[in-house]
């Protein structure tokens, strides 16, 4: 039986003054003991969430691959650790396209996290144009084959299906694709790991708020969600959470 898992990604949003945010998110996740609550934040605000957050882990929207050296403005994975987070996103479908990220670079970095002993979230995910032309099963099968370290395990890998199209716009997949594409994810992840894929959680991400998240979670092999704008306030992120918890009953 895999826990559910919500994990909040506040992007490129969140200062000093969200602190109040976090901590009353963390307070809200540890009414839940039956969910794995956690937000990722940006590297700046990493420190001070984690006083903020209490037993809740924070973590990182992405991590370098290299344990240091000539990478200006970039961090590594010690230097997450260093800081409080407790693990670390990888593959964003905003970093695959604003930052070239590669498949490789991603297999790198989630492998790089992982001997810090970060979690790591591993993101996957089509182009609206990859899903017109019926690829997208493909697609993303193709990006796991690319990005999954060969030790991966449910102790430290999630990975999460967030579409492109679904991201910030308000559309969603309906439970059936929804249900389809994480089935595929499943069968991919056991033709390269074996019997190890069944621990391993699969959120789904892309306009997962208050109103959807209790039919989105309640389909099969959907372990929880990866969520954006409804993560920045405990009052639309906490409804999620208790969604979370009670399709965990
Ligand atoms: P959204 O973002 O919830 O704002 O659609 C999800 C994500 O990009 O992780």
């Amino acid at each position: 039986m895999r826990r559910k898992f919500v994990a909040g990604n506040w992007k490129m949003n969140g200062t000093r003054a969200q602190l109040a945010e976090v901590r009353a998110i963390a307070e809200a996740a540890a009414k839940l003991p039956q969910i794995d609550a956690a937000l990722c934040v940006p590297f700046t605000l990493i420190a001070s969430a984690a006083d903020a957050a209490g037993a809740m882990p924070i973590g990182a929207q992405d991590v370098h691959e290299a344990e240091k050296g000539a990478h200006t403005g970039c961090v590594s994975a010690a230097m997450l650790v260093e800081a409080g987070a407790k693990l670390a996103i990888v593959g964003h479908s905003e970093r695959r396209a604003d930052q070239n990220e590669t498949g490789h670079a991603i297999w790198a970095k989630a492998a790089a996290a992982h001997k810090q002993g970060l979690g790591v979230i591993l993101c996957v995910g089509e182009t609206e144009s990859e899903r017109d032309a019926c690829r997208a099963e493909r697609v993303v099968q193709a990006q796991i084959e690319e990005s999954l370290p060969e030790d991966a395990d449910g102790s430290w890998l999630t990975l999460a299906y967030e579409p492109r199209w679904a991201i910030g716009t308000g559309r969603t997949p309906t439970p059936e694709e929804i249900e389809a594409i994480h089935a595929a994810i499943r069968r991919k992840l056991t033709d390269l790991i074996g019997d190890r894929a069944d621990g391993v959680r699969i959120l789904y991400g892309g306009s997962l708020n208050g109103a959807n998240a209790a039919a989105i979670l309640a389909v099969e092999n959907v372990d929880g969600g990866l969520i954006g704008g409804a993560s920045l306030t405990a009052e639309k992120f906490v409804p999620i959470l208790e969604a979370a918890a009670a399709s965990s009953r």
